[in-house]
């Protein structure tokens, strides 16, 4: 097993989660609606006396949030740091709910967040995880994630900034606000650019509706730490700094495979020697983009394998031809242009 497929199989989920249950047989609250009652917070509402106890595990599970914890760590690889931090964040906020229900007062944790990391890390997918498991414990009302860059957010021409934002905010209140390459936002030779405004409303908005919003930045690291040089209120509202890895060739092999039988797809032996000689040459290559230009590649081998088995002639089919990716599918890249040797399977 390599080291990628056994952080995988590392329970992410709280301790008391009875191990083999499958991940999101609950039925999921489809109609997540504001108001919907599926959020834990709106259920914890009756006080407790000094003696009494509360079901820890009757708790996590009637919001799903244990579900929703254990579909995270099944359905995405490695991020071992990052699945720690929100195992830790999701029980601080069902430990403070609790508290409340003993008239234990708690100030309500600041949220803002920052992810960085080089594209294709996960850092959208994982931001989208987390605005679903703040509704689900309570701490927003809004089971949504509203994703912007610079563009939406800052205007051309004079007067136009304020509102564009505002119009933002007031769609994101309530869930999450994920702002792309935060760091557009501030251009260090302009000082007049409107990126300013911008960032002086966010920072408005992040400490007066601190209740009703959570803002994500994200990118790469470099660029945001001089983003948070210039613009220290900015890091000093950001509750937790997340950083994304580069995934190892072991991580991206298991993504791959991971994202191939989610679509009912295999790799045979040669081809997963060939995808293994893909992935080392991929990521010595220009514009590799981590788990994205694994998902990319696959995209392009499925259409190798619709091509060669249109084309092989073949009048009948079965299901395990279908479903197989074969090294050929693979070995036609054009990432092994100029590759000499590859590897036997
Ligand atoms: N650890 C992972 N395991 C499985 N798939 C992943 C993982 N990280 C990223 N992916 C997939 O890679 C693609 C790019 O991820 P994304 O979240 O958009 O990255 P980023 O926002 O950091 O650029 C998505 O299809 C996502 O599902
Ligand atoms: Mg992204």
């Amino acid at each position: 097993m390599s080291t990628a497929e056994k952080d995988r199989h590392q329970p992410l989920g709280f301790s008391m989660v009875p191990p083999g249950r499958e991940p999101g047989v609950q039925t999921e609250p489809g109609a997540t609606s504001p108001g919907s009652g599926d959020a834990l917070g709106e259920r914890l509402a009756a006080p407790l006396g000094d003696d009494d106890y509360v079901d820890l595990e009757a708790e996590l599970s009637s919001a799903n949030v244990d579900g929703l914890l254990a579909r995270l760590d099944s359905e995405l690889v490695g991020l071992v740091p990052v699945k720690t931090r929100i195992r830790e964040i999701s029980a601080l906020l069902l430990i403070d709910r609790l508290r409340a229900r003993y008239r234990l007062s708690s100030a309500r944790p600041s949220l803002h967040m920052c992810f960085t990391g080089s594209p294709g890390t996960g850092k959208t997918t994982v931001a989208l995880r987390m605005a679903e498991l703040l509704y689900r414990l309570g701490y927003l009302r809004r089971n949504g994630l509203i994703s912007v860059t610079r563009d939406d957010l800052v205007g051309q021409y004079i007067g136009h900034t304020a509102p564009k934002t505002r119009e933002i905010l007031k769609r994101a209140m309530g869930g999450v606000l994920f702002i792309d390459e935060a760091y557009y936002l501030y251009r260090q030779e302009n000082e007049r650019d409107y990126g300013q405004e911008t960032i002086e409303i966010l920072l408005q908005v992040m400490e007066n509706d601190r209740d009703d919003l959570v803002v994500i930045l994200a990118g790469y690291r470099d660029r945001m730490d001089a983003f948070f040089q210039s613009n220290p209120g900015m890091s000093s509202r950001i509750a937790h700094h997340i950083d994304f890895p580069d995934y190892n060739a072991d991580e991206l092999m298991s993504i791959a495979q991971l994202m191939l039988s989610e679509q009912g797809y295999r790799l045979s032996e040669e081809a997963r020697a060939a995808m293994s000689a893909y992935i080392v040459a991929r990521m010595g290559q220009p514009r590799f983009a981590n788990a994205r230009s694994i998902r990319n590649a696959l995209e392009r081998a499925r259409l190798r394998q619709a091509d060669r088995l249109v084309s092989s002639g073949a009048r009948r089919l079965d299901k395990a031809a279908l479903m197989a990716i074969e090294a050929d599918d693979i070995l036609r890249s054009r990432v092994f242009d100029g590759v000499k040797e590859i590897p036997p399977a």
